[in-house]
């Protein structure tokens, strides 16, 4: 079901915001912009911000943002098309019969062969797995000695792929594929010379299954010390790891209301085998609000986060957190003991009875975080005592159950020494705070690049966002930018997708308005990350110093696209892709000499 963008646009335009959101929120005039206490999230002074201009909201505390249809959907907890009757009902407009438009079906053909495609290429990985050659046989003794049974093997559909490096796009040729269905599904690639080469080559495979079991995408591990340890498919319209986790699918099966979510492919397979098949695996990405949804597919309203005891497992839980509270789940945590470092360490070193008691230990997600600051102070010191008192009552002031804050707050009050009445005091006091010390959490991928070179990460995410924000707001520029950029080069598919969008506006020479650009989009999630990207005025004092600031931004992508694809052509180890290698060094090196002229001046 589908409308065409005008009917959409007439929609929106037609009811306009400050009205729309007036009617729920007291809004006030400061200096052009509305603000008023943000619907979406507890809060005492207002950050709620409503742009006429723009035709769009944001909310400086919790980051909930878009236009007019996103608050509906957000309010009225609608998806795109009600939210759209629903403010045509409110203008009176009556909307035409939808249709599935062209693109949605030819969408719906690319995801059917997709599926084949990984369908097939399963198959194929888990045939070679019992194949006679020499590498299938070294494969089926690492898994022996990493104690994964053949069971197992078999319900996750484990793999291998060979070295060499055709040996799957061969396969599905002769399944009678075409070339630009293979690309796409990220599982062969080209290089310049009109070569196809398999992505995964020499590793273990681990196929990833969709909620409704699916193959959708594959992590590959080497067998041996080289790097990547894991390497995964690309993001594709069948897959995006910000989407999916690992075991989902069986987990379904398993019908509990309380999963276990761990870090690795190997920490899923070790729990299945003990047993746990409520085990899911995050895909070495941070959790996201979709992640949420995805467990509410599968009806569980409890989740036991078990990472990594190293810091980056504490922080990645500690991320988590908020990301499922705020998506109405029951969260508790957990870390394994003596000398595992993780689950599939822990079950190997002490057997499943063990893991069995450890599972039964875990704290709900308050004890878990007032326990980690109970280490991190010196208790015995009165400075680091209040200190640890502060921040444990504003770990306390999240918790809306009395009778569970009041056992907390005697836990508290037993470690610091401190009166539980001066800790409720604290905690009150904090109380105002605790939302706005916990925003939402935005979808943001992680990138990764193995060069040595530092590619600062932030930096880099500014530089995309910056970037568009001005292309979108300046057709003259995308204009000349578009032989600079092309689009598979900035980042996630949504990014792809403004700039797409730029560069098509500034061939009409029209600069599109924030609230159009968000119309776009029909997820409230993406719909929220444009409205943050845009929310901000460009202020630039001359042409020249916005000149400036394009060549940086463009030179800090640009640099890391390259990175990137040379990283992952050395990984290849082809011969072939020398050639391509020493071509992407040169532009790298050039780079550097490079300056683009985007003002007529
Ligand atoms: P084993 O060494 O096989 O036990 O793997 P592990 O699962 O314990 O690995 P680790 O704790 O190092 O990483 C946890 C998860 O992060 C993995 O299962 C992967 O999903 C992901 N990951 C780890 N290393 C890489 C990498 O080099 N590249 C990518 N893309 N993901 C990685
Ligand atoms: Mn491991």
């Amino acid at each position: 079901m589908h409308y065409p963008q005008e009917v959409i646009e007439e929609v929106r335009s037609g009811n306009d915001i400050v009205d729309v959101i007036g009617g729920y929120v007291a809004l006030k005039n400061r200096g052009g912009n509305f603000f008023g206490l943000c619907p979406f999230h507890n809060e005492r002074t207002p950050s709620f911000s409503v742009s006429s201009d723009k035709q769009m909201y944001y909310c400086f505390g919790c980051g909930a943002g878009g236009n007019v249809i996103s608050f509906i959907m957000q309010l009225e907890n609608y998806d795109f098309l009600d939210a759209l009757k629903f403010l045509a009902d409110k203008i009176h407009y009556v909307l035409p019969q939808p249709q599935q438009s062209q693109a949605t079906e030819a969408k719906l053909r690319t995801r059917d062969i997709l599926r084949e495609i990984h369908k097939k290429a399963a198959r194929f990985y888990y045939e070679t797995l019992q194949s006679d050659a020499e590498e299938a046989k070294i494969a089926r003794n690492y898994l022996d000695a990493r104690g994964i049974n053949l069971k197992l093997r078999t319900s996750f559909g484990l793999g291998l792929s060979l070295a060499n490096w055709d040996g799957l796009y061969k396969n599905l040729q002769k399944h009678g594929f075409n070339l630009s269905d293979m690309v796409e599904s990220g599982l062969i690639r080209t290089n310049p010379r009109g070569r196809s080469y398999d992505r995964f080559r020499g590793r273990l495979m681990f196929p990833i299954l969709d909620v409704d079991s699916h193959v959708v995408g594959f992590g590959g591990r080497v067998m041996d010390q080289n790097e990547p340890k894991y390497l995964n498919s690309p993001e594709t319209p069948l897959f995006d790891k910000s989407r999916q986790l690992y075991g989902v699918h069986t987990a379904r099966k398993a019908k509990q209301k309380d999963i276990v979510m761990v870090e690795g492919y190997m920490d899923v397979l070790s729990l299945h085998q003990a047993g746990y098949s409520q085990a899911v695996g995050i895909l070495g990405t941070a959790l996201t609000a979709h992640h949420g949804r995805l467990l509410k597919r599968i009806n569980c309203n409890s989740v036991t986060l078990l990472f990594d005891k190293d810091r980056a497992g504490v922080q990645a839980v500690l991320r988590a957190i908020p990301v499922l509270i705020e998506a109405g789940f029951k969260v508790k945590c957990l870390q394994v003991t003596g000398d595992a470092k993780d689950p599939d360490d822990f079950l190997r070193m002490y057997g499943s009875a063990r893991f069995g008691q450890l599972l039964e230990e875990a704290k709900s997600h308050i004890a878990f975080r007032i326990d980690l600051l109970t280490k991190k102070y010196d208790l015995q010191n009165t400075d680091q005592r209040i200190i640890f008192t502060q921040e444990a009552a504003g770990v306390l002031a999240g918790v809306d159950n009395a009778i569970e804050a009041d056992v907390y707050i005697r836990e508290t009050a037993k470690h610091s020494g401190i009166s539980p009445q001066a800790i409720r005091t604290e905690m009150d006091k904090q109380r105002g705070r605790y939302f706005s010390q916990y925003p939402a959490p935005r979808d943001r991928p992680k990138l990764r690049y193995n060069l040595r070179g530092k590619t600062n990460e932030q930096g880099l995410l500014d530089a995309r966002k910056g970037i568009l924000s001005l292309l979108l707001a300046y057709p003259d520029v995308s204009r000349k930018m578009r032989e600079f950029l092309s689009p598979e080069e900035i980042g996630n598919a949504t990014e792809m997708k403004l700039l797409e969008l730029a560069y098509k506006n500034s061939e009409k020479g029209i600069a599109i308005t924030p609230a159009e650009v968000i119309a776009q989009f029909e997820e409230l999630e993406t719909q929220k990350q444009i409205a943050e990207l845009l929310k901000d005025d460009l202020h630039f004092d001359n042409p020249e110093t916005m000149e400036k600031s394009i060549n940086e931004m463009w030179k800090i992508i640009k640099r890391a696209w390259l990175k990137n694809r040379i990283a992952e052509l050395e990984q290849t180890n082809d011969q072939i892709d020398l050639n391509m290698i020493n071509t992407l060094g040169k532009a790298l090196r050039n780079l550097e000499k490079q300056y683009i002229t985007v003002t007529n001046g």
